[in-house]
């Protein structure tokens, strides 16, 4: 293809890959869920999609990576769908300036977690998720079901092996879990909760469906691309603030610092962040640093800002 036919937007999305890929060999895998350690540590991905359909891609783009805890984000949105806010009463809105596993405020606050973000307050919220369904199978493929909407792909899977890997490895979230139990704030059992958490974080998606399953969130709510309303306006907008403030757990404040930009990141090594108005975007990379965040990731994100001005600060 001759230089004259790429877009701006891939022109943009090459020069900031390009200006860090030196930074792909920083960090350390996570190794704490043995799938995951089995991951080569070199991947690089990027992708982009605009609210009106333009698309960018770099690297292993259509690769799968395990979402982890950007799943987090999907649970949140469909579970404020369909329980309302009264999951507020559950689960708080401050960012908790500490480790995303940890346990130590859950004791100090009472059982309720200080976001939906942090484990504890995503196993509350898939406990919500859960509600007074019989099957933990039946949540799980809706939630399945929701987010292959999001990305209108149905070919996204559930990684089984990652899940049953991490299930077996899940001493600290069932910790958290009957924590929460003993404060009243669980209300399935603790098994039924981590199955179903240690599916939805097992989910498989490559960038350009992950881009694509939050370009809602950069367009009020609404897929710009099918039309169709995911959440209000209002949701949308309150999702966005979560992730601008809790997305990146204890380095939230320094990915606001230096992206700018609302984002989740999970401990597979994606992030996904919105634009608001603009697109969504998705990068890959599996070394993280000390937070448990996508090093090189981070650093194509920053470049990226850099390149195009987007920021909502
Ligand atoms: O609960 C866990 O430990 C993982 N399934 C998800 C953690 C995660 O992705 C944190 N992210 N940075």
């Amino acid at each position: 293809m001759g230089f004259l036919l790429m877009s701006l937007l891939q022109a943009q999305l090459d020069r900031s890959c390009q200006s860090i890929q030196h930074e792909i060999g920083v960090g350390k895998v996570a190794d704490y869920i043995p799938a995951l350690a089995q991951v080569p540590s070199d991947k690089f991905a990027a992708a982009i999609i605009t609210v009106t359909g333009e698309t960018a891609s770099f690297g292993a783009a259509k690769e799968a990576l395990s979402i982890q805890s950007i799943s987090k984000l999907f649970t949140l949105a469909s579970t404020l769908n369909l329980r309302g806010t009264k999951l507020w009463d559950r689960v708080g809105r401050e960012p908790s300036g500490n480790a995303f596993n940890s346990i130590v405020q859950l004791e100090m606050e009472c059982g309720i977690p200080r976001n939906p973000f942090i484990n504890a307050g995503a196993l509350v919220v898939t406990d919500a998720m859960l509600g007074d369904q019989q099957s933990t199978q039946d949540c799980t493929s809706d939630l399945l079901s929701f987010v292959r909407d999001l990305a209108q792909d149905n070919s996204i899977v559930i990684d089984e092996d990652v899940a049953r890997s991490e299930r077996d490895a899940a001493f600290r979230n069932a910790s958290l879990c009957y924590f929460m139990k003993n404060f009243k704030n669980l209300e399935r059992p603790v098994d039924d909760v981590l199955d179903v958490y240690c599916q939805q974080c097992a989910i498989s998606m490559n960038c350009k469906q992950l881009a694509r399953s939050a370009l809602f969130l950069a367009n009020n709510g609404i897929d710009p691309l099918t039309h169709k309303k995911i959440v209000s306006e209002e949701r949308a907008r309150r999702l966005n603030a979560m992730m601008m403030l809790c997305g990146h757990y204890d380095a939230s404040g320094d990915f606001a610092f230096r992206v700018g930009l609302p984002g989740k990141s999970g401990v597979g090594g994606g992030i996904v962040v919105v634009v608001p108005d603009v697109a969504a975007v998705a990068v890959w990379s599996p070394r993280l640093n000390a937070n448990g965040n996508s090093h090189a990731g981070t650093a194509a994100l920053e470049a990226l800002v850099r390149e195009t001005q987007w920021n909502v600060l």
